[in-house]
């Protein structure tokens, strides 16, 4: 589907078969994202790893520093208690709302869950202890809201400076103020990195990663990289992981039967003697997976993933795509897609129970990660 939107031209892909072919066969001339405005903020465009194509120097080394170092599965394994004790003051907060008869505010309370899950494996830090967190997620808070607004320049050919609905001059302005936190945060942990006997992790948390990469890297990773950095680990890790438990929790209270088997395959573990589920268990708990794999069938948190820019004419199918298109993956109707799925708008775990492949495996194929060399590097960890 072609839509004009002002004077954008955007080819809408929602089917699988499209979706491989652009995003997979077709990477070379689809691996740059549509730049909108909003990511010209304090030069976002130039540090974060998002809006940079994959065809450049510098996408290539932070995405090796994301995959080979933050996110692979050795750190996430290392970093693991830091998600226990998260998981475990959450299931705190929720026995004492049950005990006191009191209402639980579930969106509330897994995405404060979310974000202090990453502020402990970033800086060892939570809500519950640190005033500083408070403030960053405040400013986060600030910046999502800020990003989701409809900016006017994006559809209409404006002069680059003009900002009429000051949405780049909000995001600055944010920006700076987070990034003055995260340097504190960073220049005490500098100070601890000095004292340290080489080589020791003394938090066992990303930032210990992220110091050695500073070292490492010398000149090429600039301060303005690690912020940038920060700001997309938290961005991109808090809302698309609350969101999906908060659809996997209404989809549970809609669908008594499947909360039921979910119980009784749950109580089938616990009972074996773990006073808590741990993520070592998750292999023991296929209904619970196949339930994550149908939450993000129907509710993508990125229902249209990030919009990519064509760089060459392609022809597929027959469709000729023009260049400088914007191009938008449509995952939420690829979710949908009647050809693919028998009764497409029913939760159905069952269509996932069962079968060869991994929950990874299935959730490519969904594209709810995005694909080819841009996909989500945060699967590993968000699939925890
Ligand atoms: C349910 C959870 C998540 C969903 C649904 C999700 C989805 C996505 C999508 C659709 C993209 C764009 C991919 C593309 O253009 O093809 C993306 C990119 C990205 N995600 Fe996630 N994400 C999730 C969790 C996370 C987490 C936990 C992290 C890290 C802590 C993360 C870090 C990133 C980064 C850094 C990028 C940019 C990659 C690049 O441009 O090369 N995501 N994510």
């Amino acid at each position: 589907m072609t839509l004009q939107l002002g004077s954008i031209t955007a080819i809408v892909v929602s089917n699988s078969i499209f979706a491989k072919q652009v995003l997979l066969k077709n990477h070379h001339v689809s691996s740059t994202p549509y730049h909108l405005d909003a990511v010209r903020a304090h030069e976002h465009d130039s540090f974060s790893i998002g809006p940079l194509s994959a065809s450049s120097p510098m996408w290539k080394i932070l995405r090796k520093i994301y995959s080979t170092q933050l996110l692979s599965e050795n750190m996430l394994e290392a970093m693991q208690s830091h998600r226990q004790l998260m998981l475990e003051k959450l299931i705190c907060s929720i026995t004492e709302c049950s005990l006191a008869d009191a209402f639980v505010d579930v969106g509330q309370l897994v995405y404060d869950a979310s974000f202090n899950m990453m502020c402990s494996t970033l800086f060892s830090m939570d809500l519950g202890r640190d005033e500083k967190i408070k403030e960053i997620k405040d400013l986060m808070n600030c910046i999502i809201k800020e990003i989701g607004r409809t900016n006017i320049v994006d559809c209409y050919p404006f002069p680059k400076e003009i900002d009429p609905q000051r949405i780049r001059h909000h995001l600055t302005s944010y920006c700076v103020k987070l990034f003055k936190l995260f340097d504190e945060i960073l220049e005490v942990r500098l100070k601890f990195k000095k004292d340290q006997v080489k080589g020791s992790r003394l938090y066992n948390d990303l930032m210990d990663v992220i110091l050695e990469v500073m070292e490492e890297q010398g000149d090429e990773i600039k301060r303005e990289h690690i912020h940038h950095l920060l700001l997309d680990l938290l961005g991109a890790g808090m809302d698309t992981t609350s969101k999906t438990i908060e659809w996997a929790m209404a989809e549970l209270l809609q669908n008594p039967t499947v909360l039921r088997k979910l119980q009784e395959e749950i109580n089938g573990v616990v009972e074996r003697g773990n006073k808590t589920i741990l993520e070592t268990n998750l292999i023991q708990l296929p209904y619970l997976q196949a339930i994550v794999t149908e939450t993000l069938r129907l509710h993508p948190s990125a229902p249209l993933l990030l919009p990519r820019k064509l760089e060459q004419d392609i022809c597929i199918e027959g469709f000729n795509l023009p260049k400088g298109a914007m191009l938008i993956v449509n995952a939420w109707a690829i979710g949908r897609d009647p050809l693919t799925w028998a009764n497409p708008d029913l939760f159905s775990p069952e269509r996932f129970f069962g079968s060869d492949l991994d929950v990874k495996s299935q959730v490519i194929k969904l594209f709810t990660f995005g694909g080819g060399k841009k996909i989500c590097p945060g699967m590993p960890l968000a699939l925890k």
